[in-house]
């Protein structure tokens, strides 16, 4: 019988950060293009010695880590077969900005408007490197940058990321620490990790939520090719957003006067988790916010018995993008929509105050998941773009997305409700990428 807490999968095989994060405060993604196939292939071969996999560490943690991702274009350019390719799921084939319409995106957020080398096919190879201080990430960067000839291979871009203090998204808000429980990942999971179910209790979601080669939900297992390449591997969405704090602070400051709340208590009830991490639903003001004295509970709240958002709106974004038990039968319609997120933000923090200081910043967003569409797409498109599965009509994101329609709002359920008009851009999307990030033998198969 496996030992308590030991993975079901064999972690040698595996890329680290998918089922496990590293913690490390500094990040760097760096996108080749890969020009010639053989070169390519010769690239993918040097590096899997480097590549961490998600095996334990035993005493003290690496100074860096380096993991491999590649785009379907990738996968053509390192000369994949056909038939293999023809057997990747329709989304990532078309990646990120083929999907725009899928995904809603809109306005300044479409692919014509992104930075360049993103969207166009010429992202061929995402090699992320994490790292516990910035030295040790600008000399795994240089050592990366100076080993390709700038023809057959060459580097596209470089974004730099770090975590702000005390684990704050450009917003303000704490982030990152609702994970979904898996089953066999090794993790011991906390109260509320996982999918609400009866009883009290909750429930891991199956390794093939997040790993291709295993069952999911459905006791499917996840559309893949055969071989290496679809076997303890795992699809990657990486976008770029820009978050602008000035017009953030400003548009709080604005409604929060006419609403009667001050801006915290308007922040929170937009994100659904007061600026510590307190969830609403727990502590729901206006009147009533404590500081949350369990951290190991932070996730331990269902919406059951907040049918009609009176504590925590319905349209606040942590109950859109993980409605927990809110769309009714426990989690069973939640649960088949959840990812593993490992973003950081990028850029400075911002001064005090809500003057623009023409910076750019804002979140490296990225999700694992087995199924790009059934996961990240839906929830993107269907619960953050569109607010009808909630009742709310076509009432979108109030953070993640601009509407210009004259009615934008979000509704603060209440009696009286009240109403968040107006919905500015806080948020754009700057470039983006599907990826599938294979496993070892998987990087083996793409070197031979
Ligand atoms: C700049 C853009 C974004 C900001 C500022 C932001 C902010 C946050 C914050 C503060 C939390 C609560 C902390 C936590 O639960 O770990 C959160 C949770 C979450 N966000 Fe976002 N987010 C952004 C974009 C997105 C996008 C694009 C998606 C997916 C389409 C997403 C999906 C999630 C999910 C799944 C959770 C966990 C909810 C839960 O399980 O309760 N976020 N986000």
């Amino acid at each position: 019988m496996r030992p308590f807490g030991e993975p079901a999968l064999d972690v040698r095989d595996v890329q680290g950060n998918i089922l496990r994060g590293y913690g490390f405060a500094h990040a760097a993604y760096v996108w080749l293009h890969v020009a010639d196939e053989a070169a390519g292939r010769a690239w993918v071969k040097a590096i899997i010695p480097r590549v961490t996999t998600a095996e334990t560490w035993h005493g003290d943690k690496p100074e860096t880590t380096l993991n491999v991702a590649v785009t379907y274009a990738g996968l053509e350019a390192l000369g994949v077969s056909q038939g293999l390719l023809d057997d990747m799921p329709e989304e990532f084939s078309a990646g990120m900005a083929a999907r725009a319409d899928d995904l809603r995106d809109a306005g300044q957020d479409r692919p014509e408007h992104w930075e360049p080398g993103f969207g166009t096919g010429e992202a061929s190879i995402l090699v992320t490197v994490n790292a516990r201080h910035e030295p040790a990430l600008d000399a795994a960067v240089d050592d990366l940058t100076g080993e390709v000839d700038g023809e057959k291979i060459s580097v596209l871009h470089v974004e730099r990321a770090a975590l702000l203090d005390g684990s704050r998204e450009h917003f303000g808000f704490s982030d990152g620490f609702a994970q979904p429980a898996v089953a066999g990942d090794g993790n011991i999971a906390k109260p509320g990790d996982g999918s609400p179910e009866a009883d009290g209790r909750w429930d891991e979601s199956p390794l093939g939520e997040f790993i291709l080669g295993y069952e999911d939900e459905d006791q499917q297992v996840p559309q893949a090719p055969r071989g290496p390449l679809g076997r303890n591997a795992t699809f990657m969405v990486y976008r770029k957003l820009r978050q602008d704090v000035a017009a953030f602070r400003r548009a709080l400051r604005e409604r929060a006067a006419n609403l009667g709340l001050d801006e915290e208590q308007l922040a929170a009830k937009i994100m659904g988790r007061w600026r510590d991490g307190t969830p609403v639903a727990l502590a729901p003001g206006p009147d009533g916010h404590e500081p949350y004295l369990e951290p190991e509970r932070i996730n331990d709240f269902r919406y059951e018995d907040d049918p009609e958002g009176m504590r925590c709106p319905l349209g606040a974004h942590v109950r859109r993008v993980n409605p927990r038990d809110a769309l009714g039968w426990h989690s069973t319609r939640s649960r088949r929509h959840r990812m593993i997120r490992r973003g950081m933000p990028y850029g400075p923090p911002a001064p005090d105050g809500d003057a623009d200081d023409g910076e750019d910043r804002g979140l490296v967003f990225i999700a694992f998941c087995s199924s790009i569409r059934r996961q990240f797409e839906i929830v993107q498109a269907q619960w953050c773009a569109d607010g009808n599965i909630f009742g709310l009509g076509e009432d979108k994101d109030w953070v993640l997305l601009a509407d210009d329609r004259p009615n934008a709002k979000m509704t603060i359920q209440g009696h009286p409700p009240r109403f968040v008009v107006g919905q500015p851009r806080m948020v754009s999307v700057r470039a983006g990428e599907y990826l599938l990030v294979p496993s070892i033998a998987g990087l083996r198969e793409l070197s031979r």
